[in-house]
């Protein structure tokens, strides 16, 4: 990727060094500083990569001034409205949208894969009933590495394919019976007459002792959840799974460590820990109380659900958060939602404060998505599950696209070491 244009490093004593500006299809100018320590000696210091590339790729695109989304070019506001999940999840992974026969094909191939051998379903008894399900979830997908030796050879585009579609079609179930062990209840297997997300439903609410037949329209909203989380460019999660299969290890144990980082309440734990505050807030009269709080340096509290690394203007999934949230609650007979009604209040009021205007603070995915699951009868502690269950495919897209990069290689950052200057261990006596 050769460039014309360059950028020129002049130290003081130093000769002056170019190095190439790359030019993305959409977003920022890179400078190329890959030689930078071969032809100069010095690293680049950027903690928390506020201005830091790590990698090249087609897969989303998010433009944070204009709030702008695309899965492989595509506005997620296009795909919410006019894809479901799993045609979502086949342009992740292919670049292109299916047309019906690679649609259907595709379908009845996760359906075949539903199913988690009998002996997995076995680990949950391992696990505390209380043990929070994103634990559990760690766990046993990590555990997936121990099933599936037949298909292990990832410079294999057949191998890759299987572990994908494998994957994707087996969190709903792994999802799903976490849920069902926390609550004491029976696994329900999946069922192949039932689409994606109605089968997950399926396998959440449903029981044994009556026929349970999913909400068309709370299916749809789930579904619409799951295409507003399934990527979303070099998150901190994202950014996981690439370091972790940098070094060659197998997919699963890359999206279990994947599922550990989206955990923290700093990211993907944004909307179980969204839903405690409101719960704490109560109140709309303690609004201000609580705004106030957020933008005291002394004071730890921040309000979850707002503010974002990239998106500096609204975050697109944000606004259809709210109205999948609107949807649903009128479907429910909830449209007076007092969480919902607190929720809207607290972001019209933080929208006409300078303090978040001024550091364009806006409700990002997180801040309507907790309020929606717990309508739709999802228990806070599974929020997280449920973001982890849908990005599965984009880490699974990136992944690959990580290990088919021509320019792949072990990821393996330095530092600037401000520790202790060298020093000689002293006998004992003398320490
Ligand atoms: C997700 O990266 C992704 O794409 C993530 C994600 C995805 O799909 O993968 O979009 C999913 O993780 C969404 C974010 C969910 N997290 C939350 O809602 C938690 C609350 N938000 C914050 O913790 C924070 O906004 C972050 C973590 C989201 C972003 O942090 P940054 O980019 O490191 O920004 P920052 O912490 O440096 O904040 C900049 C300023 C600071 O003030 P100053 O030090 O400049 O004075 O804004 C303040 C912060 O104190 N600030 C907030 C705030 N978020 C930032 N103040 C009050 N409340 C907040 N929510």
């Amino acid at each position: 990727m050769a460039s014309e244009r360059k950028a020129t490093l002049i130290i003081e004593g130093r000769e002056p060094v170019d190095f190439d500006i790359l030019s993305p299809v959409h977003g920022n100018d890179c400078i190329d500083i890959r030689t930078l320590a071969a032809k100069t000696g010095l690293f680049t210091y950027d903690s928390g990569f506020m201005s830091t590339a790590s990698c090249q790729s087609k897969i989303t695109f998010i433009d944070g001034d204009k709030g702008e989304l695309l899965y492989r070019g595509y506005p997620i506001e296009q795909l919410a409205e006019k894809c479901n999940f799993l045609e979502v999840a086949y342009l992740l992974k292919t670049g292109e949208l299916p047309n019906p026969k690679q649609k259907v094909e595709f379908e009845t191939i996760i359906k075949k894969h539903t199913m988690i051998h009998e002996q997995m379903a076995r680990f949950y008894q391992g696990f505390r009933r209380d043990a929070h399900p994103m634990a559990v979830m760690v766990g046993v997908v990590g555990a997936l590495s121990a099933f599936y030796h037949e298909a292990e050879d990832f410079s294999d585009a057949e191998h890759r394919s299987i572990s994908f579609n494998r994957i994707i079609a087996k969190l709903p179930t792994i999802v799903a019976f976490a849920y069902k062990y926390s609550m004491g209840e029976p696994f329900m297997y999946p069922r192949n007459d039932l689409d994606y997300t109605a089968n997950f439903m399926y396998m959440m609410f449903g029981t044994p002792c009556e026929k349970y037949e999913p909400n068309p329209v709370l299916v749809h909203a789930l579904d619409t959840i799951f295409t507003l989380h399934a990527d979303h460019e070099q998150n901190a999660s994202t950014s996981t799974v690439r370091l972790a299969g940098s070094s060659g290890a197998n997919p699963y144990a890359c999206i279990s460590a994947g599922i550990g980082c989206l955990w923290g309440p700093a990211h993907g734990g944004a909307n179980e820990a969204c839903l405690k505050m409101l719960e704490q807030i109560g109140d709309v009269s303690r609004v201000p109380e609580f705004i106030k709080r957020a933008k005291d340096k002394n004071d730890p509290f921040r309000l979850m659900g707002f503010g974002h690394r990239v998106y500096k203007n609204f975050d697109p999934r944000a606004k259809l958060m709210q109205k999948v949230c609107s949807n649903v609650l009128e479907e429910l007979g909830l449209e007076n939602d007092r969480l919902f009604k607190l929720a809207k209040e607290l972001e019209r009021i933080a929208l006409e404060d300078e303090y978040f205007v001024e550091k364009k603070l806006y409700p990002n995915v997180d801040y309507y998505s907790g309020i929606v699951q717990k309508a739709l009868g999802i228990p806070t502690t599974m929020f997280t599950c449920i973001f982890a269950l849908a990005r599965t495919v984009g880490w699974m897209a990136q992944w690959e696209e990580m290990i088919t990069d021509s320019e792949y290689k072990i990821g393996r950052p330095r530092q600037l070491y401000v520790g202790t200057p060298r020093r000689d261990v002293r006998a004992l006596a003398e320490r």
